[in-house]
């Protein structure tokens, strides 16, 4: 099959966990015989250095022509700091989400069992636990009307919602838990916000489309409380924009390593797919970044191109990573291997169809800096 591909490596360690995907879908290409062609694009800080504009017209341009796009990460420090800079690396993501109409982003959260020593939480409330956050993306607070007055003393961001706005998302996380445990969670603040009053009407009127499933509802103060009390509660969590945003972050730690989450975000044309980790300017160019979280992106990707086997093989060679210990330093701290050592272990494996590979063979490349 044929696919072309945008490529946005972005800022920080976005560059070094790309690389990683792209590594592993080199290798999928060979062993399965596809063929992916690719074009790199700027976005984010590194897109404000170069052009002034974080979002240069020829990076939407590519990603409306492609199948997918990879994202690394945008982000640097010099923006975080300056309430008053005009302009801003998260405005290219802001911006190629609306430009692609992507509105649902999917977090899917889950334990990985040779990692479960990991959890902040007791190993055995994390046992099994296995949700996906459907985060609606393209409206909400993010993109309502905001102002600032003239006198600077006040502020405001509306937040608004459309019925079709929420229909479309309800439609996809209501069919995704009909492939899976057939539960819905509507999370909101109906109790305050009219907007949430919407969100619950139209997904009630919506859920009568598909009996099999489960609809619940949850304040999302006590959604908050409930994903650290009992995480595994939860098969498909719908939200807003805002209440995802905050919620996917407390979920994603639940697994023990934010290096571990992908995120893939779709619409009505090219989806994307990244790492749900940010840019982690620290340890740029260091080779310590966890490079998972993108290969696992890379296995979302897979899927949305209807590649079931290919995106398999990845998850599988993802475990076998984790159980032979085959992990950077955010994972072990004493014995780790580096970013891109990883991405060459999981592409070996992939494209040799797992036979040469064997534990020995990987710990030769294991890194002894400390
Ligand atoms: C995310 C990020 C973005 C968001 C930022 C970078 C604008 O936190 O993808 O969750 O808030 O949506
Ligand atoms: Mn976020």
């Amino acid at each position: 099959m044929q696919k072309h591909i945008t490529v946005i490596e972005g800022d920080g360690i976005g560059p070094e966990v790309v690389q990683q995907g792209l590594k592993v879908l080199h290798a999928i290409e060979h062993r399965f015989g596809h063929n992916f062609t690719f074009s790199h694009r700027m976005m984010g800080a590194v897109a404000i250095d170069v052009t002034g504009n974080p979002l240069p017209e020829d990076t939407i341009e590519s990603s409306l022509q492609s199948d997918a796009i990879l994202l690394g990460a945008v982000g640097d420090p010099k923006y975080d700091n300056d309430p008053s800079a005009k302009v801003r690396p998260e405005q290219g993501l802001l911006r190629l989400r609306k430009e692609l109409q992507l509105f649902a982003n999917i977090r899917p959260i889950q334990v990985f069992d040779p990692l479960i020593h990991l959890t902040p939480l007791r190993p055995e409330k994390m046992q099994g636990v296995d949700f996906v956050i459907y985060r609606e993306l393209t409206s909400g607070i993010y993109f309502g009307e905001k102002g600032l007055s003239e006198d600077t003393s006040s502020a405001y961001d509306v937040c608004s919602y459309t019925e079709a706005e929420i229909q479309r998302i309800a439609h996809l996380a209501f069919q995704q838990a009909g492939n899976r445990r057939k539960k819905v969670t509507l999370v909101d603040k109906a109790n305050v916000l009219e907007t949430s009053r919407l969100w619950r009407r139209v997904v009630q009127e919506l859920a009568t489309d598909y009996p099999e499933i489960e609809l619940e509802y949850l304040f999302v103060d006590n959604a908050a409380m409930q994903i650290i009390l009992n995480p595994q509660q939860f098969d498909v969590m719908l939200t807003g924009n805002m209440f995802g945003d905050i919620l996917s972050d407390e979920s994603s730690v639940l697994s023990g390593s934010l290096g571990m989450l992908p995120s893939a975000s779709i619409g009505k044309g090219t989806a994307l797919f990244e790492p749900v980790h940010g840019s982690y300017p620290q340890a740029a160019g260091m080779d310590i970044a966890n490079p998972m979280a993108t290969i696992l992106a890379v296995a979302m990707m897979l899927d949305h191109f209807q590649m079931q086997e290919e995106a398999a093989e990845v998850r599988k060679a993802v475990n076998w990573a984790l159980t032979n210990k085959l992990v950077t330093k955010d994972i072990d701290p004493t014995h780790f291997y580096g970013t891109s050592a990883i991405g060459d272990l999981m592409a070996s494996f992939i494209e040799q169809d797992n036979a040469h590979i064997n534990h020995s063979n990987a710990s030769l490349n294991k890194s002894t800096i400390i």
